[in-house]
């Protein structure tokens, strides 16, 4: 890429990292007796260095795990097994490297693991084993996915003041119970960025990973603006196919993985080097041509209803035209904080061939921003209540269905169709290269 256009790269890279939603508040869904069981459980939420994560492998029979050890307490053991009682358990290679939390981070990857079928783990800590956990590997050619944005703890109000974080804590944890009892069966949860308020805090990260079936489910995380600046992102997560970006951030890379019929592109989205983002979507869909769907996850919304029409902004003239040109079908994002789901669109126009784009709301209840009364030609629901909300996500044959709910009710408040449709011809290199100059100057001139 040409010296220029890496400088004008690196001014929105800045530009958008520095940038926030306009907020308008938080409310929350749960209970007082949900309230308090989450102040009873705080100490021991926080007590709790070993905490693990799950994330998606490369392809379903593949699946990775993530915690936290003392970076005394040696390399710590992990090993899975068919049945609860841990019966002729695996004992599995873990990976160890220090953080700068000053605990070390621990990694194992599984591989060859059979669709339809519950495996059970357990890992020491100072070489006491842990309570047998399990997950299922669901068959991929017909599954369900959970998605979520947001939960941001912390943002509710003073980061520092305890009842900020554990109100933030309960209505997140409150959403993923919701999700999880009505998509038991999911194949992963979604998250689509700003797990916490402050991305170097391992107090909120371990509110954000406490609720309990977090456990049983690979977490597709996604680097949020505020998480790209430190690498707690990378401690909490083992993705496959990560690709390097040339605008390296310390919270790491966008990566893929496929899921039955459909290739999942998960992108760093405050690197607003189209450069680096084009090569993630051809290593992408170079690797898994024959994928039917094409699935974007990115923090950063595309076509919110907090923005105007005619408004101009930095993901939608840097990510749309590469959508375009990849035949992307459905984007998913958050950072807004205001649930959408807009018709398909093709180069800025409603088009029934084109990509749709689905914006979370906050999954806590954390904040919210409101939509603009000027952002109506693209939405095709907007949802203008400050509540929580979680999405279901089914693939069947040649129809994805999407079904969001509020947290407060658990009610149905959208639902939408898309049906796979004949691909328009990738754009050529150089007329994408063209595109995204042309974005980066609009996008320029309308700083001023
Ligand atoms: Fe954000």
């Amino acid at each position: 890429m040409k010296k220029s256009v890496k400088v004008i790269a690196a001014a929105l890279c800045l530009s958008i990292l520095l940038s926030v939603a306009a907020f308008a508040g938080s409310s929350f869904a749960f209970t007082q007796e949900e309230r308090d069981k989450t102040a009873a459980d705080w100490d021991k939420i926080q007590s709790d260095d070993t905490v693990i994560t799950l994330s998606v492998g490369a392809e379903p029979g593949e699946i990775g795990f993530s915690w936290l050890s003392g970076l005394f307490d040696g390399v710590p053991e992990f090993r899975y097994s068919e049945s609860e009682d841990m019966k002729n358990a695996e004992k599995c290679e873990v990976t160890v490297r220090p953080t700068l939390w000053l605990k070390q981070s621990d990694k194992v990857t599984l591989s060859g693991l059979e669709e339809g079928r519950t495996y059970w783990y357990s890992y020491t800590e100072k070489g006491v084993w842990s309570e047998p956990q399990s997950f299922t590997v669901q068959p991929s050619d017909k599954y369900k996915i959970i998605f979520t944005s947001d939960a941001q703890i912390g943002r509710s109000g003073n980061f520092r003041d305890e009842d900020v974080l554990i109100n933030d804590t309960c209505g997140w944890q409150r959403t993923v119970r919701l999700a999880a009892a009505r998509y038991s069966d999911a194949a992963f949860i979604i998250s689509a960025g700003d797990q916490t308020e402050k991305g170097y805090s391992l107090k909120q990260y371990k509110a954000f990973l406490s609720p309990e079936k977090l456990r049983n489910y690979p977490l597709v995380n996604v680097i949020g603006n505020h998480d790209f600046y430190f690498p707690s992102y990378t401690y909490y997560s083992n993705n496959p196919n990560q690709v390097k970006e040339h605008l390296a951030m310390p919270a790491g890379y966008g990566f893929y993985f496929v899921y039955g019929d459909a290739l999942y592109i998960v992108m760093n989205s405050n690197d607003f080097n189209a450069a680096d983002q084009d090569r993630l979507m051809r290593a992408a869909v170079t690797a898994y041509p024959e994928a039917k769907w094409r699935i974007a996850v990115l923090h950063h919304s595309v076509y919110s209803a907090n923005i105007s029409d005619d408004d101009f902004s930095f993901s939608r003239s840097v990510f749309a035209p590469l959508f375009d040109s990849y035949n992307v079908d459905l984007v998913l994002s958050g950072h807004e904080h205001l649930y959408n789901c807009t018709y398909p669109i093709y180069n800025g126009e409603l088009d029934e061939n084109g990509t749709v784009y689905l914006q979370a709301s906050s999954a806590s209840g954390s904040n919210f921003s409101s939509a603009k009364d000027s952002a109506v030609k693209y939405s095709r629901f907007i949802l203008k209540e400050n509540v929580a909300t979680y999405t279901g996500i089914e693939f069947d044959g040649d129809e994805i269905t999407i079904n969001t709910y509020r947290t407060d009710t658990d009610e149905l408040i959208d639902s939408a169709s898309i049906h796979s449709r004949e691909r328009k011809a990738e754009s050529n290199p150089l007329k994408f290269f063209l595109s995204m100059v042309v974005s980066y100057i609009k996008t320029i001139i309308s700083m001023f």
